[in-house]
């Protein structure tokens, strides 16, 4: 197989250090890819005022088979201006549609919830990734005033609603899963949640052997914590897409479990952990690598590199189930030694 090559934003805070830790742990599993790195973060920022260079999404789509990103977001930036540009620019101006977040418990221990064992919690929210709110449409009016009037627009398109619910079907077939919900809130944002209804009923005609279910996005946060078995597939928006997989995170273990994928089908994908940089945890050797090591993971196998990413799965299954773990997940070794300990796994 050709070399796959990866391009490298390992970020801000704790991203500069969980990154490093995944890539050991990628090259211990003999997988066939080169890295490049680009520095892209609040450093290079605050000293020469670049974000990302003007033909930067090009480069990563026309050079890279995949992108690999730790965290972005620093303190010392007020604005997040850089965040934006880097992450949400990967996101809308690569066209990087489905954000797809696993949720899964890999020991019972991990989860805050009472009597859930392993196979209760195995469901993937699929996240709308390139509009609603976040496409930062709005104004304000008679600003600082006591008059003031603040609108942001929640775009949904019927292409991008499309799209990404036949994404979440297509996935819920590739991974032999029986149920697709679609959440929303379309009791009160009739216009919007009109399209997503009529697209998901359409859509869903087409896979008869997947059962489609709809529930309100604040009845599935009581039904994420009281019935978590019962969830296998869910679609939905930008933002709910954004709140749900925080808490779904939390249920696998906390942020430092969870991994995602920024994914377009046919064009170069990004990988990153669904943590931010925790900057009070930067520099101190704590962070949790799980998140990112997974998420190496994921973007193994999507470049068709199962075995690999098989392994290294389970080599993080075994850590968490023999007690190798950092702080967070109730253990007390540092963010090196957990991914040295994986490698390790994964080499042997
Ligand atoms: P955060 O994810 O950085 O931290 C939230 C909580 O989770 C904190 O208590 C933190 O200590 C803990 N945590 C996160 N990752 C962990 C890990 N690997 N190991 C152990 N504990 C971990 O979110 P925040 O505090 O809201 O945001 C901090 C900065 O990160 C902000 O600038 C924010 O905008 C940015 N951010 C970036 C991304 C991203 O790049 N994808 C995601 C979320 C937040
Ligand atoms: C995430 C993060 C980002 C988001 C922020 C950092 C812009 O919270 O990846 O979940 O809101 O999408
Ligand atoms: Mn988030």
């Amino acid at each position: 197989m050709q070399r796959k090559r990866i391009a490298v934003v390992p970020g801000d805070g704790i991203g500069k250090e969980v990154i490093p830790q995944a890539l050991m742990v990628i090259q211990a599993s003999g997988a066939p890819v080169d890295f490049t790195e680009f520095d892209w973060s609040a450093d290079r920022y605050l000293k020469d005022g670049t974000t990302i260079p003007a033909d930067g999404f090009a480069m990563l789509a026309r050079d890279f088979d995949a992108i690999f990103v730790g965290a972005l977001g620093d303190p010392r930036v007020k604005t997040n201006i850089h965040a934006k540009e880097i992450l949400l620019g990967m996101r809308f101006q690569m066209d990087l549609y489905a954000n797809v977040r696993p949720v899964k418990l890999f020991d019972a221990s991990l989860c805050p919830l009472k009597n859930v064992r392993v196979e209760d919690l195995n469901f993937t929210v699929i996240r709308e990734n390139t509009e609603g709110v976040y496409m930062d449409i709005g104004g304000v009016f008679k600003q600082g005033t006591p008059d003031e009037v603040a609108t942001q627009e929640d775009i949904n398109t019927r292409k991008g609603v499309e799209r990404i619910i036949r994404f979440a079907f297509d996935y819920a077939r590739a991974n032999r899963r029986k149920k697709v919900m679609m959440t929303d809130k379309s009791n009160v944002m009739t216009y919007a949640g009109g399209l997503w209804q009529r697209v998901f009923q359409e859509v869903a005609a087409e896979y008869s052997e997947i059962t489609p279910q709809h529930m309100f996005v604040d009845a599935l946060c009581l039904q994420m914590i009281r019935e978590p078995q019962s969830l296998e597939v869910i679609v939905t928006n930008n933002m709910f897409g954004d709140i749900l997989t925080d808490l779904a995170a939390a249920l696998q273990g906390g942020l430092g479990m969870a991994a995602s994928g920024n994914i377009h089908p046919s064009r170069t994908s990004m990988f990153e952990p669904v943590h931010g940089s925790a900057p009070p945890l930067a520099g101190k050797n704590v962070a949790n690598p799980m998140g990112s090591i997974l998420s190496a993971a994921m973007m193994l196998a999507h470049l068709e590199l199962r075995g690999e990413a098989e392994r290294i799965e389970s080599a993080v299954i075994d850590a968490v189930r023999e007690g190798r773990r950092t702080q967070d997940i109730g253990g007390s070794m540092g963010t090196r030694e957990v991914a040295e300990w994986i490698a390790k796994r994964v080499t042997a």
